[in-house]
């Protein structure tokens, strides 16, 4: 399992950021554990190198470097020790970000040997499941732009609007998140060959919580979790991992 922690704009304290990175290496002996924070406290933590938390940016700039005023590129935050970057998430897409930017992201990262954590999802179900078109879309406006090699380098979130900083009970349903990954993985076959689309990560974030981990865990074929507020709390946090293991 691999578990992504998406602080957010949650964490405004370096002490509290402290707390987390170091709490968080105890949790590496039970899944993979990855901290997207915010960009600032990469620096901070990024210094102890050999630490076996991964850390991630929680969004890459489009920008190659040069006279671009308040850009982060991949290339700094790769020699930072960045190992992956969200990209896409909705709530960025939500401020503008079209799927080419999110692409060209996608491709920025990869160039640095940054993993890219793809986020999809819908908006919200509806009884006629376009909401399975959304996804599809996603999906296809990156994928189809790769060559074999990166389409395997990439993770795939699926965090479903609906489900996102709500609480467990708000949250997709096992079975549902099962069909989800199934059709993600359908998709994914129409870029990849043969068994291929089984080797790409896919996890799920949208609410998990220490709750409802196991369940969503258990069958549906995620390979892990993205995070997003229990994941700024130290108890919650650990809860969840630990439910996982
Ligand atoms: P949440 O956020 O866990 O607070 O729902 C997940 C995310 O948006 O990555």
């Amino acid at each position: 399992m691999i578990i992504v922690a998406n602080w957010k704009a949650y964490v405004d304290t370096t002490e509290k950021a402290k707390k987390l990175f170091t709490s968080a290496k105890r949790l590496t002996q039970y899944a993979d554990i990855v901290l997207a924070m915010p960009h600032p406290y990469i620096g901070m933590c990024g210094g102890s190198a050999k630490s076996k938390v991964a850390l991630a940016a929680q969004d890459v700039s489009i920008s190659t470097g040069g006279a671009d005023t308040g850009e982060v590129t991949a290339g700094t935050l790769a020699s930072l020790g960045v190992s992956y970057a969200i990209v896409g998430h909705s709530e960025r897409r939500a401020k503008g970000e079209t799927d080419e930017m999110v692409l060209e992201k996608v491709k920025r990262a990869l160039a640095h040997n940054i993993t890219p954590i793809l986020c999809v999802g819908e908006q919200e179900r509806d009884p006629d499941a376009k909401y399975l078109n959304t996804v599809r879309a996603q999906l296809s406006a990156v994928f189809s732009q790769l060559s074999q090699k990166e389409r395997l380098a990439v993770v795939v979130a699926y965090e479903p609007i609906w489900a996102i900083g709500k609480t467990a009970a708000e949250s997709i349903q096992p079975v549902d998140l099962e069909e989800m990954v199934l059709y993600i993985r359908k998709v994914l076959g129409e870029y990849l060959p043969g068994k291929s689309p089984l080797k790409v990560r896919v996890i799920y974030g949208g609410s998990a919580e220490p709750g409802n981990a196991r369940a969503l865990a258990g069958g549906s074929g995620i390979d892990g979790f993205l995070v997003g507020h229990a994941s700024v709390d130290v108890p919650t946090f650990s809860a969840l991992v630990r439910a996982v293991s």
